[in-house]
């Protein structure tokens, strides 16, 4: 569906993509991530023609560079800045479905289900409307063009909690041969929304793996303590290493194995005193037990 080959992207003596190739099949769901200036923004727009780069991109066989017209017929982009446009909200939705050959209706349920009115806003400017709210239009148009491949930068970026899950909805009921690529700079915020992640360091492919690989590296296991009365310098301890309260004088956290190792080893070794019990359980098993009372795989009770 889509291929990146050999790519490399200069911005005078930045280079912000270097030799990156992949490819995308029908109905991946892709997320690029990677930190700040890592080159994520600058493949979706060599992806999108949007920059003049070296080497080829192809989407559904046609040429980015060459014939954008036909290559981009199928794409539907909702940018991580949004363009300062004029025009009133109403006309920019008109625009954008007849451009489509879509409903401009479709584009007002969309929104509606993002938790913004368009009605009520179509006499404004585009411009004028707030960051969260230029974000649900332009991810409704998006939407309503049933486009078969949608791009999308930081997408959930400036949304509020409830209009994220109602976009996360409408993501999973586009057709299973819909293709999404889009980019964060968190795994977290795309973890629901795609199946594999491209991870880009300093221009380059430093990881290209299925997401549930990734996660289980990354948060492969979750340890609960649970400390006897008094034990604040166990909690300071905890609390540092990002534990969550789960209860009266509990805490938990989700670690990768290394992580397991350390924060275990330490807690036992300098606040042994404080602990009452310790759990350590793979996350996947947490996830398949869900609903069924669980028992913990590693016990330690008490100090050493
Ligand atoms: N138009 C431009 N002119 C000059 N340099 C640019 C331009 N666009 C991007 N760059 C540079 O290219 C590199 C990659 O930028 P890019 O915007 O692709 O990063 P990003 O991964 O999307 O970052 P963020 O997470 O901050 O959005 C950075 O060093 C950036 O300064
Ligand atoms: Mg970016």
């Amino acid at each position: 569906m889509i291929t990146v080959a050999q790519v490399r992207k200069a911005f005078g003596p930045v280079v912000a993509l270097d030799d990156v190739s992949l490819r995308i099949a029908p109905g991946e769901r892709v997320a690029f991530v990677g930190a700040n200036g890592s080159g994520k923004t600058t493949l979706l727009r060599a992806l999108l023609g949007l920059v003049r780069f070296e080497g080829r991109v192809t989407i559904g066989g046609s040429d980015v560079s060459r014939e954008p017209e036909v290559a981009l017929r199928s794409v539907a982009y909702i940018p991580q800045i949004a363009p300062p446009i004029e025009a009133p909200v109403g006309e920019v939705v008109r625009a954008h479905a007849a451009l489509r050959g879509a409903r401009d209706d479709e584009t007002y349920a969309r929104a509606h289900r993002l938790g913004l009115d368009l009605s009520a806003s179509r006499a404004k400017r585009f411009r004028d409307l707030s960051g969260g709210m230029k974000q649900k239009l332009l991810a409704a148009m998006a939407l309503a063009s049933n486009a078969p491949v949608l791009v999308c930068d930081e997408p959930t970026a400036n949304l509020d909690g409830e209009a994220r899950a109602a976009f996360f909805e409408q993501l999973a009921e586009r057709p299973k041969s819909a293709v999404v690529v889009l980019c964060s700079h968190r795994i977290e915020e795309v973890r629901q929304l795609v199946d594999r992640v491209v991870e880009l360091r300093d221009g380059r492919v430093a990881r290209d793996a299925p997401l549930a690989d990734l996660l289980r590296e990354l948060r492969a296991f979750r340890v609960e303590v649970a400390l006897r009365e008094g034990a604040s310098n166990a909690e300071v301890f905890l609390r540092a290493r990002a534990f969550a309260p789960c209860g009266t004088r509990r805490y938990a956290a989700d670690v990768s194995q290394n992580e397991k190792l350390d924060v275990v080893t330490r807690l036992l070794r300098d606040h042994g005193g404080d602990v009452e019990d310790v759990s350590v359980v793979p996350v996947e098993d947490l996830s398949m037990a869900r609903g069924v009372e669980r028992g913990p795989r590693l016990h330690v009770v008490g100090a050493p």
